[in-house]
């Protein structure tokens, strides 16, 4: 597979990004996979700068390989994490954006020399972005593990690809090399994965979040928040089941009041990732979790994946 010019600047020997996952991709993870010759994406959430730029010391001392950091634009801690990355231009050569239009940013980051890469749920979004100036987008569809839109990548990313001009990297249901072809097929020229890298072996989330990804079957996971706002892909389990039984029930009310799902949600991945606990905890996950099935090393996954993809693109099965 003939790498892209795009891919060829970043630098990466795979087209694969590891998604920028809040509390789960700290500077270790991201490393083994830019090592590897991915590119691994430290996940700021809404950690302060502080913290984030602990991940990105800690990351600039595992690789020498370039790395990227995504920027969760709802964070009340967004300006600091751009501020933190502008401090280590030298180090950090992309950025990705999930939540929102990171248009006040794009200046500064790319006179810095960082490739800006927001991720987009929907075409509109996708040309908005062209507009102010982004290097490419992120199509991400609903089958992702997270916060998701509501388009499927199998309808989104070729309609991104006609609808812009910058390169399209597909995400959203993308486990192994026959999703990652089937990705470049619709036109994307990179992926980018979460759910497969949840359980690397450099992954940090608890013994119990690795299980639960590992036992998930197709139908394993729901989206919490579709009426209280932020839908959210996680794997069933107690805290979900909760979370949405409050939610439909409030839906139901003349006025609804979703203020006690606030109280159930802050926190819930933190629980989940550190914790294990699957009463209270968030276990985000994607819908091809039910593929998952074993702990690897990043560097193996990012080779297993590609060398698939590669041959089923030069029409070998
Ligand atoms: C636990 C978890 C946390 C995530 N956190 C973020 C985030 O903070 N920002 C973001 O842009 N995407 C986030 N994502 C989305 C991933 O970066 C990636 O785009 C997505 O997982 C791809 O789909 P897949 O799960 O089917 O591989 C998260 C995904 C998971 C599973």
């Amino acid at each position: 597979m003939e790498l892209s010019p795009f891919m060829k600047e970043l630098g990466l020997k795979y087209p694969i990004f590891q998604g920028g996952m809040a509390w789960v991709a700290d500077g270790k993870l991201a490393a083994a996979v830019s090592n590897a010759g991915g590119l691994g994406i430290i996940g700021s959430g809404n950690a302060p700068g502080s913290v984030v730029a602990d991940e990105i010391e800690s990351a600039k001392s595992l690789t020498k390989k370039p790395f990227g950091v995504n920027v969760m634009l709802l964070s009340p801690y967004a300006d600091e994490v751009v501020k933190v990355i502008l401090a280590n231009k030298d180090s950090v050569a992309v950025v990705t954006t999930g939540a929102g239009n990171p248009a006040k940013y794009i200046e500064k980051l790319k006179d810095a020399g960082i490739k800006v890469i927001p991720v987009v749920g929907s075409v509109a979004l996708a040309r908005m972005m062209e507009r102010v100036g982004v290097d490419a987008v992120v199509a991400e569809g609903m089958e992702s593990g997270g916060h998701i839109g509501k388009l499927t990548t199998m309808a989104l990313v070729p309609q991104v690809v006609d609808a812009v001009k910058i390169p399209v990297i597909a995400a959203g249901g993308i486990g192994d090399g026959r999703g990652m072809a089937a990705a470049f097929m619709l036109g994307a020229e990179g992926v980018q994965m979460g759910t497969r890298f949840l359980v690397a072996t450099e992954s940090k989330i608890h013994p119990n979040y690795k299980k639960a990804v590992l036992r998930a079957k197709d139908a394993s996971t729901l989206v919490t928040g579709e009426y209280a706002g932020h839908p959210s892909r996680v794997l069933k389990n107690k805290m979900a089941k909760t979370y949405i039984g409050i939610e439909k029930e409030e839906a139901l009310k003349p006025h609804p009041d979703y203020d006690k799902l606030e109280e159930l949600g802050t926190g819930s991945l933190r629980r989940a990732v550190i914790e294990g606990d699957s009463e209270t905890g968030s276990f985000m996950a994607g819908e091809i979790a039910g593929m998952v099935k074993k702990e690897q090393p990043a560097a193996e996954i990012l080779a297993e994946v590609y060398s698939q993809a590669d041959k089923l693109l030069n029409g070998e099965r």
